[in-house]
């Protein structure tokens, strides 16, 4: 396989020079794109974009037709693999995810299996190579997952919670339980991030949106643990070069060190962390990825250029630094600000490099 022609964003992960900052948008594809909604209003709903490659691809190039964005996101979610499990995805309107067969009983967490990702999540592997061939090598391909304990909030909850009651509860009160639900996550999780690399991902990334909400010991125990666990059973190079990793817990910037000692080679950043104290905590051993927070776009291109600027001056010279949001970017948006964002990365930070 060949190397993108804009390599930057691998480069930056493996924290080699590159010329500027690389930057994409964590849901770069998504519903402050006047494009995306149309889309959608076509294919009928958001799973029917997932589900099918066609629509998947061309959502994902969205973005990348608008902004100088040096990665595509392969469009998906994190909840297919509780749905591949049988646990039945949907998404009620302005309500967010939800299962119709959350794990309730012990049963249910008993009968639970490891899916098989080319039959079960094979609409991603296809959506996977059918969007590297349209990217044309000119940009990198991003594939992901969520994290076994982030899964399993939404697996046990059935869907978004405010305080995690029931995961919490079976934490503290059956962790075995609950340990086995993260064993399941984990390893397909790992058969599922090998097969999208071997699909034609070329870097992976876990997100961990809901590690941050426990406690430092569970942290540790529930997600941390088989975080680690995932990075060291990733395919390390595919077609003669090396996919890097990275690993964001939404929240974790108390665990930095931990999180950057598990094997990954970048550690994603909310925005709560200033990033050049981030990168003194890890010291030469990952790369950063991160970390506007997404409300600055709400603003102007002026006040965006400003805080821009704020984020490369305090991570400073030198590589090792992908620029993105602290979190999703927002349905409210718009367009001409992630375009002022994403110019005001390039430019502003040559100076870096
Ligand atoms: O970054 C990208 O562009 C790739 C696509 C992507 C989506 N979801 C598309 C999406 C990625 C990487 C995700 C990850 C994801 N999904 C996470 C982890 C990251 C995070 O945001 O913390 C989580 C927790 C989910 C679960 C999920 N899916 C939520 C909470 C929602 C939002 C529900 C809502 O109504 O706001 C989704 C739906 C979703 N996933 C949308 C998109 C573009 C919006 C769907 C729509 O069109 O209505």
């Amino acid at each position: 396989m060949t190397k993108p022609k804009n390599d930057t964003f691998l480069r930056a992960l493996l924290r080699q020079p590159t010329p500027y900052t690389p930057v994409w948008i964590m849901r770069q594809a998504g519903r402050y794109l006047p494009e995306y909604n149309q889309t959608r209003a076509r294919a009928g709903s958001f799973l029917d974009l997932c589900k099918n490659p066609d629509f998947a691809t061309e959502v994902t190039l969205q973005p990348l037709a608008r902004f100088a964005l040096d990665a595509a996101i392969v469009f998906s979610d994190i909840l297919t693999i509780p749905d591949a499990m049988g646990l039945g995805l949907y998404f009620a309107e302005g309500e967010g995810p939800k299962f119709e067969r959350p794990l309730r009983e012990e049963w249910e967490i008993r009968n639970l299996f490891v899916p098989d990702p080319d039959k079960h999540l094979r609409y991603v592997l296809d959506a996977v190579s059918q969007i590297r061939r349209a990217l044309a090598d000119e940009v990198p391909l991003i594939g992901f997952s969520g994290s076994p304990f982030t899964l399993a909030c939404y697996m046990i909850e059935g869907g978004a919670s405010a305080d995690f009651r029931r995961v919490k509860t079976m934490l503290y009160q059956r962790p075995e339980l609950l340990h086995h639900v993260l064993d399941i996550n984990c390893r397909t999780i790992i058969a599922y991030l090998n097969a999208q690399i071997e699909a034609g991902a070329q870097a992976v990334m876990i997100f961990d949106t809901w590690g941050g909400a426990l406690a430092d010991a569970a942290y540790r125990e529930f997600s941390l643990n088989y975080m680690q666990r995932i990075v060291a059973g990733l395919k390390r190079e595919h077609g003669g070069a090396i996919v890097p990793s990275i690993v964001f817990t939404k929240g974790g910037g108390l665990w930095l060190e931990d999180i950057a000692a598990i094997g990954c080679d970048a550690v994603g950043l909310d925005w709560t962390i200033n990033i050049g104290a981030a990168r003194r905590r890890v010291g030469g051993r990952v790369a950063l990825q991160g970390n506007l927070d997404p409300a600055v776009l709400f603003t102007t291109p002026e006040i965006i250029r400003q805080h821009a600027q704020q984020i490369l001056g305090a991570f400073g010279h030198g590589g090792g630094h992908v620029f993105n949001l602290g979190h999703g970017v927002s349905q409210f948006t718009s367009p001409e600000n992630v375009a002022a964002l994403v110019d005001a990365v390039h430019e502003l930070s040559r100076a870096y490099h």
